[in-house]
């Protein structure tokens, strides 16, 4: 395995870069409305991390080995649709919820975070399972620190969303990052504590838990990239790029409009 840790160097460009995917968010907030269409969302995104921010937009033209190349510049997954929806005519109406996940690259640096949104109100199902696969995320983040394992971060997740009744998505997890989009180690969102590498300080790697309503089975569409729920049933996911500190974590995808940790919110109240 090669994991690359990261240098203060490094450390201060991902800062930068994750700074501005989670701007591109805070940016794209207020768009998401009934009657836009997700294509517009992209544009809109696209535009502004090109000529506002002097960045690029990762996914543009991403191609894995055994992927087409990703033809748009931001995923935008909508309801039952897990991850990598791709942008496209049709609109969004009261009561979508949509994951919009942006990933930005600047000074060759990354910076990959994701953020729920529901369109008007939301029915309460739909706002609980937004609510919790937040939580999730955040309950993963806090295991992170020198000395904890992988197994750590993804057994909390596990445990807290399957006591929901919710299921985690196993095809896809989160990922080391820096120069590459995609970098070792996979982030797995279950296992067994204790289980897995150990943390070590100066690693970074996102943390992005897919939690669905219904069973955790998925299926491919035709498009070779958006992926959905098997049973059709409702997905929801959050994402944060994570560097591991000396005594823990730090966040490096923050901004202004980034949503609170809400155990910290909960102990304030
Ligand atoms: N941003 C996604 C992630 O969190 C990856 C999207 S790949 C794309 O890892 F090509 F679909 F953009
Ligand atoms: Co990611
Ligand atoms: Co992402």
């Amino acid at each position: 395995m090669n994991i690359v840790i990261k240098n203060e160097h490094d450390i201060e460009k991902m800062r930068v870069a994750g700074r501005l995917a989670s701007e591109v968010l805070d940016f794209i907030g207020p768009h998401v409305v009934a009657g836009v269409t997700t294509e517009e969302l992209d544009k809109l995104c696209h535009d502004f991390i090109v000529q506002v921010q002097d960045a690029i937009p990762a996914p543009l033209n991403y191609a894995p080995p055994g992927y087409s190349p990703y033809p748009k510049s931001i995923c935008t997954s909508v309801n039952h649709q897990i991850c990598h929806g791709v942008p496209g005519p049709k609109k969004l109406k009261n009561g979508d919820i949509i994951n919009i996940d942006i990933t930005v690259i600047k000074d060759g640096y990354h910076g990959d975070t994701s953020r729920m949104f529901i369109v008007g109100e939301g029915s309460l199902a739909a706002r609980r399972l937004c609510e919790i696969t937040f939580e999730a995320m955040w309950l993963g983040i806090e295991q992170v620190k020198p000395g904890a394992t992988l197994g750590d971060v993804g057994a909390a997740i596990q445990k807290f969303a399957e006591g929901f009744g919710y299921s985690v998505v196993r095809e896809f997890c989160g990922h080391g990052i820096g120069t590459k989009f995609h970098e070792e180690p996979q982030v797995l969102h279950y296992g067994k504590p204790g289980t897995g590498i150990t943390l070590v300080e100066g690693m970074i790697f996102t943390i992005e838990p897919m939690l669905n309503a219904g069973r955790r089975e998925i299926k491919e569409m035709p498009d070779g990239w958006t992926i959905v729920t098997k049973d059709h049933s409702l997905s929801a996911q959050w994402e944060h790029t994570v560097l591991v500190t000396a005594d823990g974590y730090e966040i490096l995808t923050v901004s202004e409009g980034t949503p609170a940790n809400p155990r910290l919110k909960k102990e304030a109240a």
